[in-house]
């Protein structure tokens, strides 16, 4: 009999995280200090994160170790399954393997929790009692608000406009899960009324409510913040993914040929890929592809330059490709994908062209997102969507060089409190956004008052 899943023991679950700053073959850029243009120390963070977290942003110790009361968290859903897509396979009619990380079986029902869990509990341990963040499509949200719940702090989550309106359950879920969620652009802080005062219909962005989140939690010296992507540590915790991967291939005897993730801020590109990567520094000949929508092209057309990561300028400098701090997306339904900028590890490693970048647009996207629903009945969130595409992609590369190929990918969550964007798709409505090169233009010129990287 063909085997579908592969699963590990609870007892193999990896008891570190991989941190490739070990392993980058330059050092990363540092961030800066807005204010004095010099690299950013941990006091200047303190405010923001609890120190241990500010340790392993800077670390560049290869392995971390995952504390006992994260692991124990971990074990509710994880490790994860890894999948064989053989009916997938089947329709597309290439000569490929399709093998996918299932991170949708998490109670949120995405990758989210993995990092969630982890700076829940670090900001516990610092005595940290309340938490403030923001969200685009719920999915980081509601994750962060289960983690707080588990760990017996209070919760506040600022969720982009266009996904809060799209996306009510996930609203429910926060909710739920103990935490308060407002709507972004929101009348609680300077910069949710400015932008109202400006445009009283903005769709709101990442880079609003990131501003938001940090306002608010500024104001309450009991409080810290939280980001569910972009930082390095985020980055690492969802290492989990990939080494669990590993072994998992391991366990079949397969290596990938090419390794797929989506990407908004890279936490879930990152977490199965960065194992990968380290293999490919060290002379593994694979592909690492990271899929991004073709209406916020951050790897595929973007500067890559210091700029903030949020629109009232309240975060550090970061080296990343970035479209501009003041950038607002188009109001895609992958709404966790709609970030100006992208993860400074995942930048470094695409400008060193050791993974690359491709973008699709939101109908090819759904198409393939159907597809699969159809043949393989999972449902997949349309920020997964994008990472089908690139499968699809390479399946056709495949046929056309008559190549066999592994690939291997995120499935980072299930699309099943995102029906309303199934629904606009199957009944006509959704639309592609192209970006226009103004906008590349109009991000140039505002990265250009900055340090250069
Ligand atoms: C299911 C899913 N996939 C991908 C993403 C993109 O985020 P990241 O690039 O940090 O993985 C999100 C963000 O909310 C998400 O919910």
């Amino acid at each position: 009999m063909r085997q579908t899943k592969v699963f590990l023991d609870e007892s193999e679950i990896p008891k570190q995280w991989y941190n490739i700053q070990a392993d980058l073959p330059t050092p990363m850029s540092p961030p800066l200090n807005p204010g004095t243009g010099k690299p950013l120390s941990a006091d200047d963070m303190s405010a923001i994160f609890p120190m241990a977290l500010l340790e392993q942003e800077m670390s560049t110790e290869r392995w971390i170790d995952i504390p006992e009361e994260v692991l124990e968290k971990y074990l509710l859903w994880r490790p994860s399954p890894l999948y064989r897509a053989y009916n997938f396979e089947k329709l597309l009619d290439a000569p490929v393997k399709i093998y996918y990380k299932n991170e949708g079986v998490s109670p949120a029902g995405s990758h989210k929790p993995n990092t969630a869990i982890a700076q829940a509990y670090y900001n516990k341990m610092a005595g940290v009692k309340r938490i403030s963040t923001e969200t685009g499509a719920g999915q980081w949200g509601s994750a962060l608000s289960m983690a707080c719940q588990m760990f017996g702090l209070e919760c506040r989550v600022f969720m982009v406009r266009v996904s809060y309106d799209q996306k009510p359950y996930r609203r429910l879920m926060m909710q739920t899960w103990g935490a308060e969620c407002f709507s972004s652009p929101s009348n609680l802080t300077e910069t949710g009324r400015r932008v109202l005062a400006e445009n009283p219909d903005s769709p709101g962005s990442l880079g609003i409510a990131i501003s938001e989140a940090i306002e608010d939690m500024l104001g309450d010296e009991n409080a810290r913040y939280s980001l569910g992507s972009v930082l390095n540590h985020v980055m690492l915790h969802q290492t989990i993914i990939g080494l669990e991967a590993q072994k998992q291939m391991e366990k079949i005897g397969e290596y990938p040929d090419v390794v797929i993730g989506c990407a908004g801020g890279g936490s879930n590109f990152a977490g199965l890929c960065l194992p990968y990567v380290r293999d490919k520094i060290h002379g593994k000949d694979i592909s690492i592809i990271a899929a991004e929508p073709a209406s916020c092209p951050t790897i595929t057309r973007a500067p890559y330059a210091y700029d903030f990561g949020d629109l009232s300028q309240k975060t550090p400098l970061l080296p990343m490709y970035t479209l501009g701090h003041d950038f607002v997306p188009a109001p895609i339904h992958a709404g966790g994908l709609r970030y100006h900028g992208m993860s400074p590890i995942v930048s470094q490693l695409a400008k060193e062209n050791i993974i690359e970048g491709r973008a699709y647009h939101q109908l090819e996207t759904f198409d393939v997102g159907v597809k699969w629903a159809r043949t393989e009945g999972f449902i997949p969130a349309p920020e997964t969507h994008h990472a089908i595409a690139a499968v699809v992609d390479e399946a056709r590369r495949a046929k056309e060089e008559g190549k066999e190929k592994v690939i291997l990918f995120n499935w980072s969550g299930h699309g099943l409190i995102d029906l309303a964007s199934y629904d606009a798709y199957l009944s006509g409505k959704l639309t592609d956004y192209v970006l226009p090169e103004s906008e590349i233009d109009r991000a140039k010129k505002t990265v250009g008052q900055y340090p250069k990287l």
